[in-house]
């Protein structure tokens, strides 16, 4: 059995084939039973919480709650809400906790939102969207509707059409059908829209074919054309937007594939019209049906994230340890003889931080956030037998603590740290932390945790070797560029 009991849903990323393919077999069963569940979600509020417009997946949700017995709570941004008078997302959602969330469903412009709902938040959270970045519940109803179609996941050429670059319901699609075996990608869009690189990186690393081309054309023979709306709301820059507004247009005689199956997450543009309504009527196209599969996928997410359908079963989350140090303890004995040796054996007490990157320590120290009375030596640019040259810097009377310490690791992952006493040296290398929080800030302009945006969302990277990944956007960092 699958554990979902209290399980946010916030990215694709955090689903297992086997877990993709179990809310499927589900949301099969709502499609054909629906009936047996009316009363599924008796006593459950499931509380809709829409920063941005929404049709299909707002209303889908809502008809998902209501076929399963739940009470529904709406919160709409537009519909005269506190939200305007710069109420922070966090205490919004607190409030509507005390007026009895069990589960919380949102949809919101700034990347990572959903995460934040869900660190936040006690009660499952369902990602219905946040900015550019994931749209997981779509994904899975896009899944659902390609099975239904195709009559299986794996083995499949998939074509995107559009916006590439801020399609969230692109970039959740395509990271699900990593899960899969043997799948081909045709990524058809502007060069302005491109797919963005860290998908693309992510393909590469998986050995998964794809091309990038401008021509919709070379992308009509595969087993699924899915067309996305260009954003206009996306766009800073209103010319760059008119200017590839009209990129694409689909018609009949692009479709002479019989087999190939045509979605669309919808809403299509009527200004832009990616897709002409004579389409409509082919047997190709998919999207109003794939709109209704929307109900019975988002029917099987709330029955199994409230804990009432599956076995029950909490779902716990794996946990980050925090980077541990490893001391070597030297006894005053060995000092001695060592005396007279080395910089670091004259102090007393304190701290020498050895081997930084050269032209490092002086930011270093200031970093720590060392007392005021503290007095610190810094050696720039010394000879080094290890390295060729070094920085050192010591701190008289203060030996470091785990945190300055992970804080040197960021600037200088190969340092040396003595803490020194009367009668012992414990001696390590720095290590960094798994999470780094509060230490680097994510300047991505759309994400949660930038501080532009007022949310007090205190920054989180995951550290992966060399690169930090945030914890609400998934903007990447490399160690050292800072
Ligand atoms: N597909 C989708 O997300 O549509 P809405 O914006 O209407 O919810």
């Amino acid at each position: 059995m699958i554990a979902f009991k209290n399980r946010d849903i916030i990215s694709i990323k955090d689903f297992s084939r086997q877990d993709v393919e179990y809310i499927l077999r589900i949301a099969k069963e709502m499609e054909h039973n629906k009936a047996k569940y009316k009363e599924l979600l008796k006593g459950d509020v499931v509380t809709l919480v829409f920063f941005e417009s929404s049709t299909r997946t707002r209303l889908s949700t809502y008809m998902a709650a209501q076929n399963l017995g739940a009470t529904i709570q709406p919160f709409l941004y537009s519909d005269g809400t506190s939200a305007i008078k710069g109420e922070t997302l966090s205490d919004t959602l607190m409030m509507l906790k005390k007026y009895g969330a069990t589960v919380v469903a949102i949809r919101h412009p700034l990347e990572g939102s959903a995460q934040w709902a869900a660190d936040v938040l006690d009660v499952p959270v369902v990602n219905c969207g946040d900015g550019a970045h994931e749209h997981p519940t779509q994904t899975l109803l896009d899944l659902y509707t390609i099975n239904k179609e195709k009559g299986k996941l794996d083995g499949l050429s998939i074509t995107f059409v559009g916006d590439l670059k801020y399609g969230r319901t692109v970039h959740s699609l395509v990271l699900a059908f990593t899960k899969f075996e043997n799948v081909e990608f045709v990524f058809v869009s502007p060069n302005v829209l491109k797919l963005p690189s860290y998908i693309k990186e992510m393909l590469d690393e998986k050995k998964i074919v794809y091309t990038e081309t401008e021509k919709l054309e070379e992308g009509v023979d595969s087993d699924v054309l899915y067309m996305t709306r260009i954003q206009e709301e996306r766009f800073g820059d209103k010319a760059e937007y008119e200017h590839v507004r009209k990129a694409y247009s689909l018609k009949p005689e692009h479709l002479l594939n019989p087999n190939i199956k045509v979605m669309h997450p919808l809403p299509r543009n009527k200004r832009a019209i990616e897709i002409d309504p004579s389409v409509d009527a082919l047997p190709q196209a998919c999207y109003m049906g794939q709109a209704e599969n929307g109900v019975y996928v988002r029917m099987a997410l709330l029955g199994l994230v409230s804990g009432k359908l599956g076995d029950g079963e909490e779902y716990k989350p794996k946990v980050n340890v925090e980077g541990e140090f490893e001391f070597k303890e030297i006894k005053w004995k060995d000092r001695e003889r060592k005396k007279g040796g080395y910089l670091v054996w004259e102090m007393e007490s304190g701290t020498a931080v050895d081997h930084l990157k050269p032209n490092t320590a002086t930011k270093i120290k200031d970093l720590l956030g060392l007392p005021e009375n503290v007095t610190c030596t810094i050696g720039v640019n010394l000879p080094s037998g290890k390295q060729s040259y070094k920085d050192l810097l010591k701190i008289w009377g203060y030996q470091l603590n785990q945190e300055q310490m992970q804080k040197v690791a960021l600037f200088s992952p190969n340092a040396t740290i003595n803490l020194i006493s009367e009668d012992v040296l414990r001696k390590t290398k720095v290590v960094l932390p798994k999470v780094l929080t509060g230490m680097v800030v994510c300047d991505k302009p759309h994400c949660i945790s930038n501080p532009k945006h007022y949310e007090f969302v205190p920054s989180k990277f995951m550290v992966d070797g060399e690169r930090f990944i945030c914890h609400y956007c998934g903007r990447k960092k490399v160690n050292g560029v800072l």
